[in-house]
């Protein structure tokens, strides 16, 4: 089957691929798991990996835990974050924290659950979802907006929610079943690293064979889909 073709090139380019990066180490305690990819994907929603890393080390060095955030003032929260931007986002860590330690005996788990909590949206508990507790979803993020168009030759408006809405329904059919968390981070990682938005390096794709827009290139250099 196609899907799971492209999920095993995929899988097996990113288990040689990947980033070493502080939260992606092996995390045995899941709630501290899901902790640290709670705040590396806010972090990374604005900021590139190389600058989220030196933040991301100071974060946890502060704060190991939710329980230690959420002991935090506004005031220090923000003075960590200076230099990230959009300190909202701070914000809503430091307020969903508290939430959740208010309110939850345990993290909460699926995305359902951690969409009711301050600040986690679509692209946040699909991460955590996935990534710490391996709840099959899919994440969407710009990157793999442009993969999967590449892929499927989509062409479509990226800015539209309408587009938005078909790159979910899309991401979560190829979602790898038993390493969703894995595969998400594959295509993230693809789109950073190698289906860039100019000059993709398609030579080096694990998935080009089934790249729809590389083999319409091919045969009309005209109709590209690369402008996502
Ligand atoms: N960009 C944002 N989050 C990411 C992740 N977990 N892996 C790769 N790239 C990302």
């Amino acid at each position: 089957e196609e899907a799971q073709r492209l999920r095993k090139a995929l899988l097996e380019w990113y288990g040689l691929n990947r980033r070493e990066l502080p939260w992606r180490e092996a995390e045995e305690d899941v709630e501290r798991r899901a902790y640290r990819v709670w705040v590396s994907e806010v972090m990374l929603q604005q900021t590139r990996v190389q600058t989220v890393v030196q933040y991301f080390h100071r974060w946890m060095s502060k704060w190991p835990t939710i329980h230690h955030l959420a002991q935090a003032s506004l005031e220090e929260v923000n003075e960590l974050w200076a230099g990230l931007g959009y300190y909202r986002r701070a914000r809503f860590l430091l307020e969903g924290a508290r939430m959740i330690v208010a309110e939850e005996v345990q993290f909460p788990k699926t995305v359902s659950q951690l969409r009711k909590v301050r600040g986690i949206g679509d692209y946040t508990a699909g991460a955590i979802a996935s990534i710490a507790f391996k709840e099959v979803v899919p994440v969407v993020d710009g990157n793999v907006v442009r993969v999967i168009a590449r892929l499927k030759a989509v062409s479509a408006n990226p800015k539209d929610s309408l587009t938005v809405k078909k790159f979910w329904k899309l991401a979560a059919q190829l979602v790898d079943p038993f390493q969703p968390g894995d595969f998400n981070q594959a295509l993230m990682e693809l789109g950073a690293t190698v289906c860039t938005p100019l000059s993709p390096s398609c030579h080096s794709c694990p998935v080009s064979v089934q790249c729809c827009a590389l083999s319409i290139s091919r045969a009309d250099s005209s109709v590209l889909v690369t402008d996502y």
